[in-house]
């Protein structure tokens, strides 16, 4: 592989965004490329870039502004956009920023190798298709290399529910689920290549539909690959929380208990604005049919603080909602206008609410954290290493609650999984030690 091209991908953003530069760096490696550790050593520079909060799109475009410098050293330098900037702003990127060879949306990277072809051509490509074409269909065979043990799996892809805040259904269009053949396939492949670990996901996870018992049914199939230890999903819809996959938290041992439900505010009169299509008591009757069929699963969430039209009155009921589910872990934002979604077009809530409103949610879920990880203390769980540690013998991995553990186990390899006593908690990690 001495002349092998070099390829340098930066990616934003979501854990799918992180699985599609995966597959691009694997597409491209068919085409002969190499990926590498730095920007200042690439032929290719590729941005996977995300469009789900402020300013994602000027980002991108002052990154793209540094890179200048480097691409008038090397003339030869090519570089891409990829990802949900590249489908919201297409042409645009072209127009704006003479330094991009190429513009590639998050449905059509399977014609990476072609486009690359093209650029160094000299020519400029893009493509921000829908294509009739599935891109998983023409994605080479991935190579058979060995893997980390916990990887991602995508299978479901955009969203129909157009909260009134989300890009998403615009950015990665309308809700597509693979079938669950190929899901299996790519599962078992993954597994032969050392993987233990499979989170499975989806812009709407849980409303996957390619296999004819849903979501469940395809957690119980991939539940039968020998040597597939885990399995986890994200992001899920309160609405699409169906009878079956909690009766899968229930008895499906290789279910984690471990559940990203995001319901992003607490206040009624808000989740309608939001489109959400439902209220804080359903969303709370629903988490208590998750803890009745897995009474030990950590709950975690996502919050928007002022988003249009939110009072001091609807933002107390998010915290009480907070209170009331007692998350292990949250992630919370201040509400940002996206171009082109609904609610940007609203009466906007000042800065300075939206950013007290966010110090105090975050104070709160902060603290629930805290008590979270504390309250493992003196546990058995069992943790997957994933690598070694900073200190001699010691290794690093997530237990089954998705918490960081670090454990002195000397001789132990990335990819087995210990039972382990939980002995202290620090900030964002736990101790333990092998029992
Ligand atoms: N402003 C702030 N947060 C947003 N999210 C999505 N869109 C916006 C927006 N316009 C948050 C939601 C979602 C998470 C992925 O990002 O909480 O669940
Ligand atoms: Fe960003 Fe959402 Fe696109 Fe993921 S799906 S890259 S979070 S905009």
């Amino acid at each position: 592989m001495g002349d092998a091209k070099k390829l340098f991908i930066k990616t934003y953003g979501c854990q799918m965004n992180v699985y599609d530069s995966e597959r691009m760096a694997e597409a491209l490696g068919g085409a002969g490329y190499a990926e590498v550790g730095s920007a200042a050593e690439a032929d290719m520079i590729l941005l996977n870039t995300c469009h789900i909060r402020e300013k994602a799109a000027e980002k991108v475009y002052s990154e793209l502004g540094r890179l200048r410098a480097l691409k008038a050293e090397r003339p030869d330098l090519k570089i891409g956009v990829a990802g949900c900037v590249a489908q919201a702003e297409g042409a645009e990127i072209l127009r704006r920023a003479p330094v991009v060879d190429l513009v590639v949306g998050p449905q059509s990277y399977h014609r990476l190798p072609a486009m690359a072809e093209a650029a160094a051509r000299g020519e400029r490509a893009l493509d921000t298709d829908f294509p009739e074409e599935d891109k998983f269909d023409h994605l080479a065979a991935r190579p058979k290399a060995r893997r980390a043990p916990s990887a991602f799996l995508t299978v479901q892809e955009g969203c129909d529910k157009f909260c009134a805040f989300c890009v998403v259904p615009y950015t990665r269009g309308a809700e597509v689920s693979r079938p669950a053949a190929r899901i299996l396939a790519e599962a078992r492949d993954l597994v032969e290549r050392g993987v233990r670990e499979i989170t499975l996901l989806g812009q709407n996870v849980n409303a996957y539909h390619g296999h004819a018992g849903g979501l469940a049914g395809l957690v119980r199939a991939l539940a039968g690959i020998d040597g597939l230890a885990r399995i986890r999903y994200t992001t899920s819809h309160p609405n699409d929380m169906d009878d079956a996959l909690i009766a899968a938290h229930g008895d499906c041992e290789k279910l984690m208990p471990y559940l990203h439900l995001p319901v992003q505010s607490g206040s009624d009169r808000v989740l309608k604005a939001m489109n959400r299509k439902h209220t804080a008591a359903q969303y709370l009757r629903l988490v208590e049919r998750i803890r009745a069929a897995r009474p030990d699963i950590v709950m975690s969430g996502d919050f928007i603080t002022g988003f249009p039209g939110e009072t001091e009155e609807d933002f107390r009921a998010t915290l009480e909602l907070v209170e009331a589910v007692n998350y292990g872990m949250c992630y919370s934002f201040k509400y940002s206008p996206r171009p082109g979604t609904p609610a940007a077009e609203r009466a906007q809530v000042p800065e300075a609410e939206k950013d007290d409103r966010l110090q105090r949610l975050q104070a709160l879920l902060t603290a629930q954290q805290r008590a979270c990880q504390e309250s493992m203390v003196g546990r058995e769980v069992s943790v997957l290493f994933e690598k070694p540690g900073r200190l001699a013998g010691q290794m690093g991995g997530k237990s089954d609650y998705l918490h960081a553990v670090h454990v002195h186990a000397p001789g132990a390899q990335p990819g087995d999984i210990a039972r382990v006593r939980v002995t202290g908690s620090a900030a964002n990690s736990l101790a333990g030690e092998l029992v």
